[in-house]
């Protein structure tokens, strides 16, 4: 499908762009007090939204740091066009570059690239989900307590977040929670079964559009941290998992939002 070849291409390029600042260490800015942003940010949305404009004029674009075009258009793109700034401003190598197009309502292609790896993440609905033109799947593990799980926490309003409690009580049930600082790659790894959960408060759109996506092609499955249907652009909260534990993990959440905890925080002599 010529949307997902171009996705590819632009995201190809765009990553490029990223790994040269990268390797260049720029400084950043604040957009609010702990939510950084870059040059680099800027410059991969520049790019990205040019090349989206070139190929699809009429389609909307809404892009993280503003530079979206608005559309009565069915078609929709969701860009991040840095999904990592964090780890990307401190020279930890763990970011990229997501694209997901969604259609009246529904996801109907997406990418998430991590230029550093050279890992191109692909999924078109009704086609699998891909890596590197290899098919990928979620995961097999049955049960919470084998599982390998991901989170992460905003950087706006950080106090208000609750899941330090979601963090402490997975870390418990499984094998242990990983923060890898970047949705678009946990969702991208659940799909492809280095993971076998993610959640998240809080999340944009353009965080999950191509993830959730991957992880449903993948056989995964997603929804919302009550086990309804995750919507996008509606759903700030996500639960992605291989669709064997997910239950499992619900049953878990609602204890939490009862406000009932099977582990406790230890508390500090
Ligand atoms: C952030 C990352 C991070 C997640 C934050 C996001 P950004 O995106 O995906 O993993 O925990 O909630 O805002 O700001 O680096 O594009
Ligand atoms: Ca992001
Ligand atoms: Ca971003």
């Amino acid at each position: 499908m010529a949307y997902l070849e171009t996705a590819v291409e632009v995201a190809r390029e765009a990553g490029a762009l990223l790994a040269n600042f990268f390797e260049r260490r720029i400084p950043f800015e604040l957009k609010g007090d702990f939510d950084l942003v870059t040059e680099a940010d800027r410059a991969s949305e520049r790019l990205v939204v040019e090349r989206l404009r070139t190929h699809f004029p009429a389609h909307g674009i809404v892009a993280e740091e503003g530079g979206g075009h608005e559309s009565a258009s069915e078609f929709r793109w969701y860009v991040d066009p840095l999904d990592g700034t964090t780890n990307f401003a401190h020279g930890f190598p763990m970011f990229n570059v997501t694209l997901g197009l969604e259609r009246a309502g529904e996801m109907i292609a997406g990418v998430v690239y991590d230029p550093i790896r050279g890992e191109m993440f692909t999924a078109e609905r009704g086609s699998g989900a891909w890596l590197n033109h290899r098919r990928i799947h979620a995961s097999k593990t049955q049960r919470l307590a084998d599982s390998l799980a991901s989170t992460g926490f905003p950087s706006k309003k950080r106090h208000q977040n609750v899941n330090i409690h979601f963090y402490h009580q997975m870390a418990m049930a499984s094998h242990g929670v990983r923060r890898t600082g970047s949705a678009a790659l946990d969702l991208a790894y659940v799909a492809c079964g280095r993971l076998d959960a993610f959640w998240e408060f809080g999340l944009n759109p353009w965080d999950m559009a191509a993830g959730i996506l991957l992880v449903g092609e993948a056989g995964g499955r997603v929804s919302d941290m009550a086990g309804e249907p995750h919507t996008i652009p509606g759903s700030r909260h996500i639960l992605a998992d291989n669709g064997l534990i997910h239950e499992e993990v619900l049953e878990l959440f609602g204890e939490i939002f009862r406000g009932s905890f099977r582990n406790p925080i230890p508390v500090i002599a």
